[in-house]
């Protein structure tokens, strides 16, 4: 399927809360992801977090988000490939225009830009590129993790910055971290679809970091995460029990040997 006609797919399911969308960092969750049919793929900048180990997202690099972009567009074809750009990437218009090219040419099919960036995003959208939005909870400038829009003032803010997204031409938001109450009325408030991460039952789709859906990162899980798998555990499992096999003999068998 053409990039257009994923992001139309994805605006024609507005509506439904059916929207199924992970972050992948590499080849073979990618191909996972593209074999479990979601959606929406993000190379989310989340990167650097949970797959470099750098404290926050802030010290991921544009290389190394172009890097694992090309990895993960190796690997499917099937979900819309959004490539997360990094902080300090989309200053002004002609600068997010020049990275956003860096990531479809490594293989992305969109770009992810947080805040409410209506020039940069009109920018983008102006050249064809398809442009997810963030507003809520936006890790790249958040001063402290907390959930948004408790109060009148800033829900009216985020209402405000998630209609100006819609007219600034993004296909989507990403919606993180707000009451439930304010997720359904910014998702019935505009025309386009929201991607709640934290932000409640009532948006049009979902987005997990896919550390956490796989339990693959032990620093913390937060609450609005489900985790299907303890794959840190089972991975730990097969590493002790081959290092037992190895000690102990049984590694390699008779069925490992060449003769
Ligand atoms: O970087 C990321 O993983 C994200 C998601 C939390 C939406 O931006």
């Amino acid at each position: 399927m053409k990039p257009e006609e994923k992001v139309a797919r994805i605006k024609a399911l507005k509506g439904m809360g059916h929207i199924a969308a992970v972050t992948a960092y590499d080849y073979p969750t990618a191909q996972l992801v593209g074999e479990a049919g979601l959606d929406l793929l993000l190379v989310g900048d989340s990167l650097g977090v949970v797959v470099l180990g750098y404290e926050n997202p802030l010290s991921v690099t544009m290389d190394e988000m172009l890097h694992h972009t090309r990895a993960v567009a190796r690997g499917t074809k099937v979900p819309l490939i959004v490539g997360d750009m990094p902080v300090n990437t989309y200053r002004r218009p002609e600068e997010a225009l020049g990275n956003a090219r860096l990531f479809l040419e490594a293989g992305a099919e969109g770009v992810k830009v947080e805040g409410p960036r209506l020039e940069v995003v009109e920018a983008l959208t102006g050249e064809g590129i398809p442009t997810l939005g963030h507003i809520g909870l936006t890790p790249q400038t958040i001063q402290e993790y907390k959930v948004q829009g408790r109060d009148a003032g800033s829900a009216e803010r985020l209402l405000g910055e998630a209609k100006g997204l819609e007219k600034a031409g993004a296909f989507a938001m990403v919606l993180e971290c707000v009451p439930e109450d304010l997720g359904k009325r910014i998702t019935e408030g505009i025309s386009i679809p929201t991607i709640g991460i934290g932000a409640g039952r009532y948006t049009d789709g979902q987005i997990l970091v896919v550390s956490d859906l796989l339990g693959l990162f032990d620093r913390y899980v937060p609450k609005f995460a489900r985790q299907y798998l303890n794959l840190r555990g089972e991975i730990r499992r097969a590493l002790e029990d081959y290092r037992h096999d190895v000690e102990s003999g049984r590694f390699p068998g008779e069925e490992n040997v060449y003769r």
